[in-house]
């Protein structure tokens, strides 16, 4: 561990979300100083060794002081959107910040095709920011989150039963741990090697929804049924607070090309970056068997 005046403060928005949460742990891990921004530090539970900060970002009018003594910053959409996160990147670069790691997507091609679709963009534009930032960058950008899986819970601790238009749809499930561990390694780096790169990160093995749930239920001793249901009825579950029915729509159809072909390869990212192999799916079904139980 490194002495604590040679430490230098990394700011992480989003610090009790699924990356967010892990990322706080693997820094303080490192010996490393953390500031963990929660709207709720009362009920964030953060460790002890992190300085958690309290603030609304889509309410707070000067973010400056969120940022002041940082070097680096660990930018989340998740945390009050694309304006909040514009906001916090302007902050850090007026508050002297040296390099932002920012949570993408791998939905970002880098082509006009960005524009075609409502995740692509929003990525998109807050990379562009990011890149206009005048600060060192590296983006992290994620493919199927292994955690999309939670919306499952309440039927299977309900019912046994989950409904799904695809079940057969293909993707790599990645876990919030290797993005995480991933977003530290950039963010510690001092070699330089991962300035302007922005890297696709899945889990490491393609494999469908209907497998997903079958690990689940192995992970958790339950017995889970699939039932298919209409593209329709599946885009009206998903829809509420800022997804629209028509977004909605739309992500259900993306899905449903990807039972004849996955939509992204799998990516050796954690490997390469963390020395070892991406976890399973199956590790994050046991690692997560407590939330479905
Ligand atoms: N799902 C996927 O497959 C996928 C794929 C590629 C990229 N992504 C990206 O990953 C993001 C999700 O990351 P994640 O799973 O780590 O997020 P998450 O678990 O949803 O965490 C978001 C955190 O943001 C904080 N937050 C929410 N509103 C806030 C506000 N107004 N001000 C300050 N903090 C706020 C919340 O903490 P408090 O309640 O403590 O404030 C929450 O814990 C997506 O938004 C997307 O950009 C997702």
């Amino acid at each position: 561990m490194t002495s604590h005046e040679d430490r230098s403060m990394i700011v992480i928005t989003g610090a009790t979300g699924n990356i967010g949460r892990s990322l706080v742990g693997r820094l303080l891990a490192e010996g490393a100083a953390v500031r963990a921004l929660t709207r709720d530090p009362a009920r964030a539970a953060l460790p002890a060794g992190a300085e958690t900060v309290g603030a609304d970002l889509t309410g707070t009018d000067d973010l400056t002081p969120l940022l002041a003594g940082a070097d680096a910053l660990f930018l989340n959409l998740a945390a009050g959107g694309e304006r909040a996160a514009a906001a916090v990147l302007d902050a850090a670069a007026g508050a002297g910040v040296r390099r932002v790691v920012l949570n993408s997507s791998m939905a970002v091609s880098d082509t006009p095709d960005d524009d075609a679709h409502f995740i692509s963009r929003m990525h998109a534009g807050l990379e562009r920011a990011v890149r206009a930032s005048g600060l060192e960058w590296t983006c992290v950008r994620g493919g199927n989150y292994a955690t999309n899986a939670l919306a499952w819970a309440p039927s299977i601790r309900g019912t046994g039963v989950v409904r799904e238009a695809h079940p057969g749809a293909q993707g790599a499930p990645v876990h919030e741990a290797d993005l995480a561990d991933v977003a530290a390694v950039a963010l510690l780096d001092r070699s330089g090697a991962h300035l302007g790169k922005a890297y696709a990160v899945t889990g490491p093995e393609q494999m469908t929804l209907a497998r997903q749930i079958a690990e689940i239920g192995w992970a958790t001793g339950k017995d889970i049924r699939v039932e298919q249901i209409s593209e329709d009825e599946a885009a009206e579950a998903m829809s509420g607070g800022f997804l629209t029915k028509e977004d909605a729509l739309e992500l259900v159809r993306m899905f449903g090309q990807t039972v004849d072909a996955p939509l992204f390869p799998v990516s050796d990212t954690v490997e390469r970056l963390t020395g070892r192999p991406g976890r399973t799916f199956a590790r994050w079904a046991r690692d997560h068997a407590a939330d479905f139980s």
